[in-house]
């Protein structure tokens, strides 16, 4: 057995998003998001048919998960405000919606928890989609004046800022492969979103920074950007068109990102790629120049799984779109068969080894990881009632072992957020899966109920000391 320790400033938190979490999708003059607009479309798209419109009753019941954070140790969590709430159509200001916001924050301060806020997570508002959403440069210029907005009203209250949440996720799964509505299967509108993202990420930090000149601001405020990284790996012996693969998978999910918010500037190799198989991106003269305020203070790492490709056996797939990389299935994967995704803690290490090499001055934390599993009531002690989830100990024990290990080897890695200490709403697959220490009865009017992991946690938390298998 293996003792590690964490160092004692690490904090622990709970990551967590405004439309996944807030309900009341109707009221204080919140307009609908692109995923109430596809709720109300076609409801048949969401697990059992639970859409957007309940989050887990995070409104009503907020003070009581405060309440659960405290005691089980965590110091910060982070949720996001939603574009849809906190403006009106004009961009002007929605006073219930601001309301929400302060008073959301107020009692986070008052059970002495510190609030991240991140500003987009996947959560366009619909009337902005309907005029072309990232793909048109004034819906840009829109999330830029939000941005400024929210920095204007909340910047007092909040010392950590995120931009936007994985920004790799909606151009893939709404405009790349056709996962989530609109359905569409473009690689070039996916990657005219990719870059608009990048342009109005740059836009926001500016207008953070302007902000902050200006004294709106806390004096210790800082910036950052929220992905979902991991370096990508390839079979053993790899041949050229393999490392090829890798080389445009890191680019496209990793590279672009890291040199956006280090360098204020997009990867060479992979935009002469992207051209070269006839992607154009709606660059416009003065573009580099608002990229160049793209960097950040910090960064946020969101990592589940490991990314695995191969040299693509294909050059262009049924819908036209160019293949860079094919998914490897590695023979030795261990699968978290509930939600299709392999469980590698080490990953993180590695991301770690990479950041520290190539972008050694960029702090980070890992803003999101977790086990989501389904039907977990199967777990329940028939006694207790009591979610025996051991395998979620697991996970996280093995994570954070890794994270101990990188942060022994230099890495700059200062804190880890679990996705949903408490189970929420999880986009198409709505409450299937279940990643929370806390249990929401879904039958008992969103009743929280600790599982098994949350008293391992708290003395994670209070310990800072983890006991592993040597090496796992
Ligand atoms: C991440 C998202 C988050 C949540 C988890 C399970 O990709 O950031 O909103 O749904 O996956």
């Amino acid at each position: 057995m293996e003792q590690l320790t964490l160092p004692k400033d690490f904090f622990f938190g709970a990551a967590m998003s405004g439309p996944q979490t807030e309900g009341e999708w109707k009221s204080g003059g919140k307009l609908e998001n692109l995923w109430d607009l596809w709720s109300n479309l076609e409801l048949d798209a969401f697990h059992n048919r639970v859409g957007s419109y309940g989050g887990n009753d995070f409104t009503r019941r907020h003070n009581e998960d405060f309440q659960i954070f405290k005691d089980l140790g965590l110091t910060s969590f982070r949720t996001s405000i939603q574009w849809s709430r906190l403006l009106d159509e004009d961009g002007n200001v929605n006073p219930e919606g601001e309301k929400y916001y302060h008073e959301l924050f107020a009692d986070a301060a008052a059970s002495g928890l510190e609030c991240f806020v991140n500003l987009y997570h996947f959560d366009m508002p619909a009337y902005l989609f309907r005029r072309g959403g990232w793909e048109n440069r004034e819906v840009v210029e829109a999330y830029a004046n939000y941005a400024a907005k929210a920095f204007e009203l909340f910047g007092k209250e909040i010392r950590c800022w995120f931009t936007f949440n994985e920004p790799i996720v909606e151009p893939d799964q709404r405009y790349q492969n056709g996962v989530w509505y609109p359905y569409l299967h473009n690689f070039n509108r996916a990657k005219v979103v990719q870059y608009n993202i990048s342009v109005a990420h740059s836009l926001a930090v500016a207008a953070y920074r302007r902000a902050k000149a200006a004294g709106l601001m806390r004096e210790d405020s800082r910036i950052g950007l929220i992905n979902c990284f991991t370096p990508p790996y390839t079979r053993e012996n790899p041949s050229e068109a393999d490392l090829e693969a890798v080389r445009m998978t890191d680019g496209i999910n990793n590279r672009w990102w890291l040199d956006l918010v280090t360098k204020g500037e997009l990867p060479a190799d992979v935009l002469d790629s992207l051209a070269s198989r006839g992607v154009e991106l709606p660059i416009r003269p003065g573009d580099a120049e608002i990229l160049a305020q793209g960097k950040v203070d910090w960064l946020g790492c969101n990592y589940y799984h490991p990314e695995r490709v191969q040299a693509p056996s294909r050059e262009v797939d049924e819908s036209g779109c160019p293949v860079f990389a094919e998914p490897y299935v590695w023979p030795e994967a261990k699968m978290n068969e509930s939600r299709g995704w392999e469980i590698y803690p080490k990953g993180i290490y590695d991301f770690g080894m990479k950041l520290k090499n190539e972008y050694p001055e960029l702090e980070f934390f890992v803003s999101e990881n977790g086990m989501g599993v389904e039907h977990e009531w199967d777990f329940r002690d028939a006694e207790t009632g009591v979610i025996q989830d051991d395998y979620r100990i697991e996970f996280v024990r093995e994570h954070l072992a890794w994270i101990a290990r990188a942060i022994a080897d230099g890495a700059n890695l200062v804190g880890y957020h679990y996705w949903a200490v408490v189970d929420n709403w999880s986009w198409s697959n709505a409450f299937k899966n279940r990643y929370g220490f806390v249990e929401v009865d879904l039958e008992d009017g969103y009743k929280r109920r600790l599982k098994k992991s949350a008293n391992w946690l708290r003395e994670v938390t209070k310990t800072h000391t983890l006991t592993v298998e040597e090496g796992k």
